[in-house]
This record gives C-alpha cells, sequence and structure tokens, in this order.
C-alpha cells in the first residue's frame, strides 16, 4: 500500500508539473481526482478498510490527496499566467493607430429657431402653451370667427382626416396654430400672455411650402393693451431675433379673427434702412382680437382686449440664415444640418 502512495506521490508530482497547457492540466486533474480517478478510489477505499488500518492509511491518503492539490493548484496558478502574459504580449494596443472623429450632432434649425423665439418672448413675459394637431372644426375655423362657407376655409388647404368630433364633423389637421388661443383663453381666466409652437398642415408642396410646417402663435390680452403694445411687441421680438434692429412694415390684411388685421414685413436684406433700396418681405400676421373670438371664448370685449400674433417657423428660420428652399429643412441631410444646425450649448448659453 504504501509502495502505491510513494508511487502515485512520485508521478503524480511528475505529471501535474510537466502538464504544458491549462487542457493537459485538466486530464491530469481527472486522472487523480475525477469520479474514478487514481485518488477518489484511495479515498472510497477507506470506507471497506478496519478501523486499525484506516487510521494509519487515512491519513497517509489524505496527505498524499493534500500534496497532489496544492501542486495542482500551483501548476494552474503559473500557467494562467503565463496564458496571460502571452495574450497581452499579443493585444498590444498601437497607439500610434489614428482615432476614430467624433462628430458633434447639432439640433435642427426648426428646433433651435422654436427654442430661440420660446426665450425671447419668455423674457418678455409670454408663457408656454400648447394645443392639438388633431383639431375639430370648431377650435381651428368657427371659433376663431371662420364659419362653414366662409371664404376664408379656402385659404387654408386643409387635411380632413376620418375620425369625427361631436357634432359630426371631419376632425383636421390643423392648419395654424390660432386653435390655442381659443383653447387657452376657454380654459383660462384673462388676462393671457401666451406663446404657443407646433406643427400644422396644408395640402401644399413647392420651394416655400411643405404640407406639414411649424407656427408660433403670441396672445395678449388684457385691460387696456393697444395696436401700439402689438407693434412694439413685435418689433422687440424680431429684433432679438435678427440680432438687429429691423426696420418693419405694418400693412392692413384681413384675418378672420382679427380686426384690425396686419401683415408684417420686414426691411430686406435688413441691414439696410428703410428708405435705402429695400425689399419687403412678409414675416408674419397679426391683429387686435377680434370681438367674436372673445365672445366665442367667454371673455367680455368690454372689459378685456388684445393683440395676437402668427409666425412660421421655417421662414423665419430660413431669413436668418439664409437659405430659399425650405424642402431643405425636411431632407434629413447631416451636411445642410451641420451648417445650419446650432449647437444647442450655444443656445441655452445666450
Ligand atoms: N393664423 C394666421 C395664419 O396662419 C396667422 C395669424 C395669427 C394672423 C394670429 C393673425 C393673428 O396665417
Amino acid at each position: 500500500m504504501n509502495e502505491q502512495l510513494n508511487t502515485l506521490h512520485t508521478t503524480g508530482l511528475a505529471q501535474l508539473s510537466g502538464a504544458a497547457n491549462l487542457e493537459d492540466l485538466e486530464q491530469v486533474r481527472l486522472n487523480y481526482f475525477g469520479k474514478s480517478g487514481q485518488v477518489t478510489q484511495l479515498l472510497k477505499s477507506l470506507g471497506q478498510m478496519d478501523a486499525e488500518t484506516r487510521k494509519t492509511q487515512g491519513a497517509e491518503i489524505h496527505k498524499l490527496r493534500e500534496t497532489l492539490q496544492t501542486a495542482f493548484t500551483s501548476r494552474k496558478d503559473a500557467l494562467e499566467q503565463a496564458e496571460l502574459d502571452s495574450k497581452l504580449a499579443q493585444e498590444k494596443v498601437d497607439i500610434t493607430l489614428p482615432g476614430t472623429a467624433h462628430t458633434t450632432g447639432k439640433m435642427h434649425p426648426v428646433s433651435a429657431t422654436m427654442i430661440e423665439l420660446a426665450e425671447i418672448l419668455g423674457r418678455m413675459g409670454f408663457g408656454h402653451a400648447v394645443g392639438p394637431e388633431v383639431e375639430t372644426d370648431y377650435y381651428n375655423f368657427s371659433a376663431l370667427n371662420i364659419p362653414a362657407e366662409h371664404p376664408a376655409r379656402q385659404d387654408h388647404d386643409t387635411f380632413y382626416v376620418e375620425t369625427k368630433d361631436e357634432e359630426g364633423l371631419r376632425k383636421v389637421l390643423r392648419t395654424q396654430t390660432s386653435n390655442v388661443q381659443i383653447r387657452h383663453l376657454q380654459n383660462n381666466p384673462a388676462p393671457a400672455r401666451i406663446v404657443s409652437f407646433g406643427r400644422v398642415y396644408r395640402h401644399d408642396y413647392d420651394a416655400t411650402h411643405t404640407p406639414q410646417f411649424h407656427q408660433m402663435e403670441g396672445l395678449a390680452i388684457d385691460k387696456d393693451l393697444t395696436l401700439g403694445h402689438l407693434k412694439g411687441t413685435i418689433q422687440k421680438f424680431l429684433n432679438d431675433f435678427f440680432g438687429r434692429e429691423v426696420t418693419l412694415r405694418f400693412r392692413i390684411h384681413y384675418f378672420p379673427f382679427v380686426e384690425p388685421g396686419l401683415e408684417v414685413d420686414v426691411a430686406w436684406p435688413i441691414d439696410q434702412k428703410a428708405d435705402e433700396k429695400t425689399r419687403w418681405l412678409e414675416v408674419m400676421g397679426a391683429g387686435m382680437v377680434h370681438r367674436n373670438v372673445l365672445a366665442a371664448c367667454g371673455v367680455d370685449h368690454t372689459q378685456w382686449q388684445g393683440f395676437a400674433f402668427g409666425a412660421g417657423i421655417e421662414r423665419l428660420a430660413m431669413l436668418k440664415h439664409g437659405f430659399n428652399d425650405i424642402r431643405q429643412l425636411f431632407t434629413g441631410r447631416v451636411d445642410f444640418l451641420q451648417s445650419y444646425g446650432q449647437l444647442a450649448a450655444k443656445l441655452t448659453a445666450k
């Protein structure tokens, strides 16, 4: 028995230290410690021995197991270390390799313009309001003093959707953000001072029109607001938006929901004075809120009055940044966005 243990001891140690890699070492381990491994067998044989033999042999067998176990662990550590070393040597990082360039994404000019306008008007005391894009006939038209059969409805090439409203009229994709005026006034007591941004839809497509575009709508209602306040507000926020004193022309124009109604033109190019040779470019609609609109919202026109203004976001962005095809905004071309987009950090730093 002792001879058998001695042989196992010598050959075991020799095989363990001779294992060239982790797979070989595993084979050796199974040979001794596997289910039918030689050491395992010896340990099992302890059960058949009489008490006296077990006492002496048991200690020897356990000693052998321990020695081989320790030899196995240290060989395993050595082989693992060697494997890691060679891996590290192979995977050396080539620091001379050029890196991957990262480009910074920019905010789309439409989003950037809306944020910029919201900031300017926010500083002037206009809070933010929102309204739905799928709208009822009432909010998009009737409440804005555009009853059914009114010719002004034809100015808007309206998209109708299948869904009907409570009156059985088909809902529309809103053609203007003016719906927010009504919704705000009906839900909030006067006075009001809000601005709203969002998508609007008209069936139209050419260099200056896309079927979906964005508008801004401003509304101010108070006890003693006049056309002077309207003009002053528009002058101030367009100055801030274009970054210089702009020359404006207010021209009478008909919008059913304001009286009087105006269109606002900017002298172009903006760095010229009005008396120099300029073109007038229309930038927005505006006017004093019509008393029918106030009535539709339950606002007493003998107490309250005010003004509203609306502008196309794409048009303002195009004028400010100098590109002339609105469709460029919606092609999603990265080179266009890199040129005309804005860094978000730059916007909020102002
Ligand atoms: N809703 C008008 C349009 O889409 C713009 C406008 C808004 C005009 C507010 C006057 C007052 O053309």
